[in-house]
């Protein structure tokens, strides 16, 4: 070993390093990463645990990329339907949800008052059960009779008490649960029969 040589290992082994094995003049020393390279790694370290169980969606936290997608999907259709002036609310119902909820507004909404409490029609206001129609029978006139009304007749309006959505499951509540289902007392038909 030269003295240069010498000199330079030195300055590493200062005594505290020597780890006490010397084998030829080969000796191993401890020379620790420097402290703020230690930190540096445990914060990857750390980082890296918190990415992974953010951003692989565990527990079912929604981060995952699936479930990003969908969420893109959904604001997308979202920001479409709300140029469109469409309805904002998603509302995803199986037949039986609407018919449930048609059942409830048409009573909630006081059509049992003139239609009577199966539709049955009374005094006031037609058989809604039967198949004859004075105003049409496909969803769209029942949408449109009871969204717009007809005063002169004694049928209120219903689009400021009523939304869009809740007309519409009314109407398919009619179709769908009262025409056809016979109920006592029903009023004589009045109208043209829908033929199917
Ligand atoms: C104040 C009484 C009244 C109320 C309340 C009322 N209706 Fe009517 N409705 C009538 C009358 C009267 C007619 C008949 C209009 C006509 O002669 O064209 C009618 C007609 C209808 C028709 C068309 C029937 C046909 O043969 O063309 C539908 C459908 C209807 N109503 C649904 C409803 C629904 C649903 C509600 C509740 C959200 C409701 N009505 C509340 C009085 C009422």
């Amino acid at each position: 070993m030269t003295a240069k040589e010498k000199n330079m290992s030195d300055s590493i082994d200062d005594g505290k390093n020597h780890q006490g094995h010397d084998f030829d003049g080969i000796r191993e020393l401890n020379n620790p990463a420097p402290n703020w390279i230690i930190f540096v790694f445990l914060l990857t370290y750390g980082f890296s645990l918190f990415y992974a169980i953010h951003y692989f969606g565990y527990p079912d936290n929604g981060n995952d990329q699936v479930s990003e997608y969908k969420q893109k999907v959904a604001d997308f259709a979202m920001a479409q339907r709300k140029l469109k002036g469409g309805s904002t609310a998603v509302i995803v119902m199986t037949k039986e949800e609407i018919l449930s909820a048609g059942t409830k507004l048409f009573t909630a909404k006081g059509c049992i008052a003139c239609h009577g409490l199966k539709g049955e029609g009374n005094s006031i206001g037609p058989n809604l059960t039967d198949n004859f129609w004075i105003n049409g029978c496909s969803q769209d006139s029942l949408v449109l009779i009871i969204t717009e009304g007809k005063a002169q007749k004694g049928m209120t309006p219903f689009k400021t008490m009523m939304t869009q959505e809740q007309i519409k499951n009314v109407s398919i509540y009619i179709l769908a649960g009262l025409v056809g289902s016979n109920p006592a007392n029903a009023k004589p038909p009045q109208g043209v029969e829908c033929k199917p």
